[in-house]
Protein backbone atom coordinates (compact mmCIF):
# COMPACT_ATOMS: atom_id res chain seq x y z
CA UNK A 1 0.00 0.00 0.00
CA UNK A 2 1.56 2.96 -1.27
CA UNK A 3 2.16 6.52 1.12
CA UNK A 4 3.60 8.97 -0.77
CA UNK A 5 6.98 9.23 -2.98
CA UNK A 6 10.19 9.72 -1.13
CA UNK A 7 10.79 13.24 -2.80
CA UNK A 8 7.73 14.30 -0.57
CA UNK A 9 9.41 13.72 2.61
CA UNK A 10 11.63 16.33 3.16
CA UNK A 11 14.96 15.78 4.88
CA UNK A 12 14.41 15.93 8.98
CA UNK A 13 10.59 16.13 8.10
CA UNK A 14 7.92 14.34 9.93
CA UNK A 15 4.34 13.37 7.98
CA UNK A 16 1.57 11.46 8.96
CA UNK A 17 -0.85 9.39 6.75
CA UNK A 18 -4.35 7.91 6.83
CA UNK A 19 -3.42 4.81 4.66
CA UNK A 20 -6.75 2.94 5.12
CA UNK A 21 -8.43 5.92 5.19
CA UNK A 22 -10.23 6.29 7.86
CA UNK A 23 -10.62 10.00 8.80
CA UNK A 24 -7.43 10.42 10.79
CA UNK A 25 -3.60 9.55 10.18
CA UNK A 26 -2.58 5.98 11.72
CA UNK A 27 1.13 6.23 10.73
CA UNK A 28 3.71 8.46 11.26
CA UNK A 29 6.61 8.66 9.11
CA UNK A 30 10.06 10.89 10.23
CA UNK A 31 12.84 10.87 7.65
CA UNK A 32 16.38 11.39 8.52
CA UNK A 33 18.95 11.42 5.68
CA UNK A 34 18.06 8.31 3.47
CA UNK A 35 16.58 6.65 6.30
CA UNK A 36 12.69 6.59 7.35
CA UNK A 37 11.24 5.82 10.67
CA UNK A 38 7.89 4.45 10.91
CA UNK A 39 4.99 4.34 13.91
CA UNK A 40 1.60 3.57 14.53
CA UNK A 41 0.14 7.40 15.08
CA UNK A 42 -0.76 6.71 18.62
CA UNK A 43 0.44 7.25 22.00
CA UNK A 44 1.73 4.38 24.55
CA UNK A 45 0.00 6.64 26.98
CA UNK A 46 -3.42 6.61 25.86
CA UNK A 47 -3.63 5.32 22.60
CA UNK A 48 -4.20 9.01 21.22
CA UNK A 49 -3.01 10.77 17.71
CA UNK A 50 0.02 12.30 18.55
CA UNK A 51 0.35 15.29 16.15
CA UNK A 52 -0.12 19.14 17.62
CA UNK A 53 -1.43 19.82 14.38
CA UNK A 54 -1.21 17.96 10.65
CA UNK A 55 2.02 16.67 10.37
CA UNK A 56 3.65 18.21 13.24
CA UNK A 57 4.84 15.32 15.43
CA UNK A 58 8.60 16.45 16.17
CA UNK A 59 9.45 18.95 19.13
CA UNK A 60 11.07 22.16 18.15
CA UNK A 61 14.40 20.79 18.04
CA UNK A 62 13.52 18.03 15.83
CA UNK A 63 15.41 15.67 17.53
CA UNK A 64 12.35 13.70 19.16
CA UNK A 65 8.79 12.53 18.36
CA UNK A 66 7.09 14.24 20.97
CA UNK A 67 2.71 13.60 22.18
CA UNK A 68 0.98 16.75 21.76
CA UNK A 69 -1.54 14.76 24.93
CA UNK A 70 0.80 15.16 27.50
CA UNK A 71 4.31 16.03 26.11
CA UNK A 72 5.50 12.27 25.79
CA UNK A 73 8.96 12.07 23.75
CA UNK A 74 10.19 9.45 21.89
CA UNK A 75 13.72 8.64 20.19
CA UNK A 76 12.79 9.02 16.97
CA UNK A 77 15.20 6.11 15.70
CA UNK A 78 13.64 3.51 18.51
CA UNK A 79 10.15 5.08 19.57
CA UNK A 80 11.52 4.27 22.76
CA UNK A 81 9.70 6.98 25.20
CA UNK A 82 12.28 8.93 27.42
CA UNK A 83 10.21 11.29 28.84
CA UNK A 84 6.70 11.53 30.09
CA UNK A 85 3.67 9.70 31.24
CA UNK A 86 5.08 6.25 29.20
CA UNK A 87 8.28 6.29 29.84
CA UNK A 88 10.15 2.94 28.84
CA UNK A 89 7.49 2.21 26.26
CA UNK A 90 7.84 2.41 23.05
CA UNK A 91 5.65 3.78 20.02
CA UNK A 92 4.33 0.54 17.48
CA UNK A 93 6.80 0.64 14.66
CA UNK A 94 5.49 0.24 11.11
CA UNK A 95 7.69 -1.51 8.50
CA UNK A 96 7.98 0.44 5.16
CA UNK A 97 9.04 -0.94 1.75
CA UNK A 98 10.99 1.75 -0.29
CA UNK A 99 10.80 0.91 -4.07
CA UNK A 100 13.73 1.22 -6.75
CA UNK A 101 11.37 4.29 -7.84
CA UNK A 102 10.74 5.91 -4.74
CA UNK A 103 7.65 5.01 -3.69
CA UNK A 104 7.07 4.47 -0.09
CA UNK A 105 5.12 1.88 0.86
CA UNK A 106 3.39 -0.20 3.68
CA UNK A 107 5.08 -3.55 4.15
CA UNK A 108 2.48 -4.72 5.94
CA UNK A 109 -1.55 -3.97 5.37
CA UNK A 110 -2.23 -4.48 8.74
CA UNK A 111 -0.55 -1.92 10.31
CA UNK A 112 -4.21 -1.06 12.23
CA UNK A 113 -3.76 -4.51 14.27
CA UNK A 114 -2.69 -4.10 17.29
CA UNK A 115 0.50 -6.68 17.89
CA UNK A 116 -0.60 -9.42 20.93
S1 LIG B 1 -1.45 10.48 25.45
FE1 LIG B 1 0.60 10.82 24.81
S2 LIG B 1 1.61 11.55 26.56
FE2 LIG B 1 -0.42 11.17 27.23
Amino acid sequence: MKLCHIDHLPDGASRGFDPHQVGQDTVLVVRQGARLFAYRDACPHHDTPMAWRKDAYLDGTGQHIVCAAHGAQFEITTGLCTLGPCLGESLTPVPLLIHHNGEVHLASNNILETPT
